[in-house]
């Protein structure tokens, strides 16, 4: 019997934050299971290297520019078969800290309306079945101090990603948010980094002691992440949308 080809492998799948810590483990994955990829991150020449010998196309946007992302979603004609968002930045500072208004512009822009840019821009061209998946995180749960604009950020994009599966359900458009804790990228180490500082304690102390309030003891691998974003873009993951999946959780 003539096994039948996985559905909508012809279709691309939009991966932002390519170049970064999980969106490597992304592509990889995403490519291992079949899906033909364009990439999207601030640097070409990164991009370029990452989809050397693959047949994956890249984007140059800088999430920040609203008008680049308009024009990067006009140019855009062919169908899609999923949008994962998944670049994000983190800045921490204090509700009086000096450049407080900067950080908030800079992270809402990357985190939140990038999101909702590209949602709003692309989202004729997702094809019927087709999947959408917000990286958020724990922290779009929980506050921590100094995390104001990064929470309200992934607060937010659970919200937002919620209505959309609403909005998008007749169409049989799946949209989902990934909840990680800690993933052991660079973004988590400078996290972890600037905390060890500010509690004037050695940087593997206080690893030491993050990891032992997750219920693995462990940081969640970038893998692990992109295996339940591969998991949302399979056929068996047809009938889940507005969910908000965590992935081990910790203290705030
Ligand atoms: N690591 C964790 O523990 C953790 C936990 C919870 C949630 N998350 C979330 O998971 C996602 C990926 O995190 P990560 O750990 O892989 O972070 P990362 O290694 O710092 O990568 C961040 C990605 O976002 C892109 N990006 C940042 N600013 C951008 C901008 N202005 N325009 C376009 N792209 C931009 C970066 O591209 P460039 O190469 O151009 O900088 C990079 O590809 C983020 O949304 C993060 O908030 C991470």
């Amino acid at each position: 019997m003539a096994v039948e080809a996985p559905a909508h492998r012809a279709e691309t799948v939009i991966v932002t934050g390519a170049t970064g810590g999980i969106g490597t483990a992304l592509t990889r994955r995403l490519a291992a299971d079949g899906h033909r990829l364009h990439l999207m991150g601030r640097s070409i020449q990164v991009l370029r290297e990452l989809s050397l010998g693959t047949t994956a196309t890249c984007s140059s946007v800088d999430l920040r520019d609203e008008r680049a992302i308009r024009e990067f979603c006009r140019g855009w004609t062919e169908p899609l078969y999923a949008l994962i968002h998944n670049a994000g930045v983190v800045h921490v500072s204090a509700v009086d800290g000096p450049d407080a208004l900067d950080e908030w512009n800079d992270t809402l822009s990357v985190n939140l309306l990038a999101p909702y840019l590209l949602t709003n821009g692309l989202q004729d061209r997702i094809v019927n079945g087709g999947r959408i998946v917000t990286i958020s995180s724990q922290l779009g749960r929980v506050g921590r101090a100094g995390y104001g604009a990064y929470c309200a950020s992934k607060f937010a994009l659970i919200g937002a990603t919620k209505c959309w599966a609403h909005e998008l359900g007749a169409r049989q458009i799946t949209v989902n948010a990934i909840l990680p804790s800690w993933v052991s990228t660079a973004q988590a180490l400078g996290d972890a980094q600037r905390q060890s500082e500010q509690q004037g304690i050695y940087l593997d102390e206080h690893l030491a002691a993050v990891v032992s309030q997750l219920e693995l003891r462990r940081m969640t691998r970038p893998e692990e992440v992109a295996a339940l974003v591969g998991f949302l873009l399979s056929d068996d993951a047809a009938g889940i949308s507005g969910q908000d999946w965590l992935l081990t959780a910790a203290p705030g």
